[in-house]
């Protein structure tokens, strides 16, 4: 397949070269668009350091993306998908499908949802034990506000935007997803192994990963 360009969608600090290193985020945009007023924020220490730069391609993700169709050979979105909204993430799969060319390939890693409602029940079956005046709510809820909640607020302010949570993946509702959307070799992967050959600049996250493929021959 010829060189051509490889998205990395919702970068935020993760933003190697030769990728297109894209994100949404307020703090993005101002380091990106007004980057000696960042520089001179960060002087002052009244923003932290930030990997935003002039080269982070500042975009709103819930808008379609602005490359034209067949045009990108690899995608990769690691711990963006689980903050859009189910039908968002649908419609930007449609996207992702658009812009890539025929062998082209998307890689999605997400938190395991399987793994958080696992110890969600493992706690619940250790309280539900106990007598009823002993029970406490508060590890249920402290591990729900993992997901939910705290995301939100350890967050330093400006740093980034979208981190609520808005829906929670397991392998066959994000394998499902790709499917739907067109792709095919969609299977479950192991952290670093990929057909993309340079994903370890990318990919931080040895979560949920799943990848698919745009049918057709490569051009
Ligand atoms: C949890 S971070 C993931 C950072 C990195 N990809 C990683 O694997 O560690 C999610 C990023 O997605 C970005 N994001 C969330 N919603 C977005 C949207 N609608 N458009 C663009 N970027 C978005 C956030 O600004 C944030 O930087």
């Amino acid at each position: 397949m010829s060189q051509t360009i490889k998205l990395n969608l919702g970068c935020g600090p993760v933003q190697p070269k030769g990728w297109v290193n894209v994100d949404g985020s307020i703090r993005a945009k101002i380091a990106s668009k007004l980057n000696w007023l960042d520089n001179l924020l960060v002087k002052l220490r009244l923003f932290p350091e930030t990997e935003f730069n002039k080269e982070t391609r500042v975009l709103n993700l819930l808008r379609p993306l602005p490359f034209p169709n067949d045009s990108v050979s690899a995608i990769y979105a690691g711990e963006l998908w689980e903050h859009l909204k189910l039908s968002d993430a649908v419609k930007l799969t449609a996207e992702c499908f658009r812009v890539l060319q025929a062998g082209g390939v998307i890689r999605l890693v997400v938190p395991d949802g399987i793994d958080f409602w696992s110890k969600y029940l493992a706690i619940f079956n250790e309280e539900v034990k106990l007598p009823i005046e002993e029970r406490s709510s508060t590890r249920l809820s402290n591990h729900t506000a993992m997901f939910f909640r705290d995301i939100c607020t350890e967050r330093v302010l400006l740093k980034s935007v979208g981190h609520f949570h808005k829906w929670q993946y397991d392998e066959i509702q994000l394998s499902d997803q790709l499917r739907k959307a067109g792709f095919v070799d969609v299977a479950r992967c192991k952290f670093h192994e990929s057909r993309i050959d340079d994903v370890d600049l990318v990919e931080r996250s040895d979560f949920l990963i799943v990848e698919g493929v745009k049918p057709g021959k490569p051009k």
